[in-house]
């Protein structure tokens, strides 16, 4: 039993307790206290026992603020991503905060509306609350917030959307578009049509780029007509429409990502088109409630809990070990086989 000081005890009673006052209680020097909370230095276990019965007695809560100017670092992350509404950005944030738990870390999030000047402005609040790392899905057309390029360096992981000579972590979007157009071509697909997000977006491009290099080794051309560039959003995926009116339609579309394909989905019911039967339909990001449309949907799965594994894994080193390679980490897509997609109907 801890040899109580009921002086101490009325004395903490009336005030925070403070480290002094555990190591009071417990018997120990204050700073073998300051290491059984940091982590710095071993700490015995039935010091530990000692140390913990007194912070429950006393009902000791470290103070984050002190710790976090005596170490000059605040334990806390930010995020920004473009559009929270669109559910595979919230997936993103969900796996990214699992992750900053798992390591230690808060989370402060904050979202762009895709909107380069308003990612600035929420970079400048950011780092006004100390924060020790940032990760970014940039808004889309500048990839780099100018910001970042004047305030002292605090190490930033581009997710999602790599930028080159940038720390990024980011699906292999070039071999996604190549996975979603082999399983069409392998239907027996040759009239293809696309419904792609922002040009700007660095992984549009390179998802398309995949998408025609792999037609191209099959010979398979798309015309002109065929393809639509818009945003990524539900308003382009209805463009479906325009896909289908005139003559010699595709009988597969290809969406860059999936809230385009939900968008062409809900058009090509309302023309009263059979999926896959009158055409087949993929999309890219597998977010959960492709599983739930009828048929349905065929998509290319970005990983998101592994994305957010490496994109905080990766700045937690560059927090603690002050390095940060400007290169970026890929992680590999799958295809998701579901009934939206099937072979051509007779022409
Ligand atoms: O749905 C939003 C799209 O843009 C996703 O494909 C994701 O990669 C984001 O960059």
């Amino acid at each position: 039993m801890l040899d109580k000081n009921p002086g101490h005890m009325e004395e903490a009673s009336t005030k925070m307790a403070t480290i002094k006052d555990v190591a009071r209680l417990a018997g120990v020097a204050p700073s073998t206290v300051s290491h059984y909370f940091t982590g710095n230095a071993p700490v015995s276990d039935s010091t530990r026992a000692r140390i913990e019965q007194a912070v429950r007695e006393l009902g000791y809560r470290p103070n984050a603020a002190a710790r976090s100017l005596r170490l000059a670092q605040t334990q806390s992350i930010g995020l920004i991503v473009p559009n929270i509404a669109n559910p595979f950005f919230a997936e993103i944030v969900r796996a990214i905060g699992y992750a900053c738990q798992q390591m230690g870390y808060s989370l402060l999030l904050a979202d762009s509306s895709g909107d380069e000047d308003r990612e600035r402005d929420l970079v400048a609040n950011l780092l006004k609350q100390y924060i020790d790392g940032l990760l970014i899905i940039h808004a889309g057309k500048v990839p780099t917030s100018q910001l970042l390029e004047e305030e002292p360096p605090i190490p930033v992981v581009y997710v999602d959307r790599e930028v080159d000579e940038r720390a990024s972590v980011a699906t292999d979007n070039y071999l996604g578009g190549r996975l979603a157009a082999r399983h069409l071509i392998g239907l027996g697909h040759r009239r293809i049509g696309i419904l792609a997000g922002d040009p700007h977006v660095k992984n549009v491009q390179q998802r398309l780029a995949g998408f025609q290099d792999e037609l191209k080794s099959s010979r398979i051309t798309i015309s002109k007509r065929h393809i639509i560039s818009g945003s990524q959003s539900f308003e382009t995926g209805r463009d479906a429409q325009l896909l289908m009116v005139g003559p010699n339609p595709p009988t597969a579309i290809f969406a860059t990502n999936d809230i385009i394909a939900l968008g062409a989905w809900h058009k090509l019911n309302d023309m009263g088109l059979k999926i896959p039967d009158d055409v087949s339909l993929i999309g890219y990001d597998n977010i959960e409630m492709t599983q739930w449309t009828i048929p349905a949907l065929t998509t290319i799965e970005q990983d998101k809990r592994e994305l957010g594994r490496q994109s905080v894994a990766t700045l937690v080193k560059a927090i603690q070990e002050r390095e940060l390679a400007g290169s970026t980490i890929y992680v590999p897509p799958r295809i998701v086989v579901r009934a939206s997609t099937g072979p051509p109907g007779d022409d």
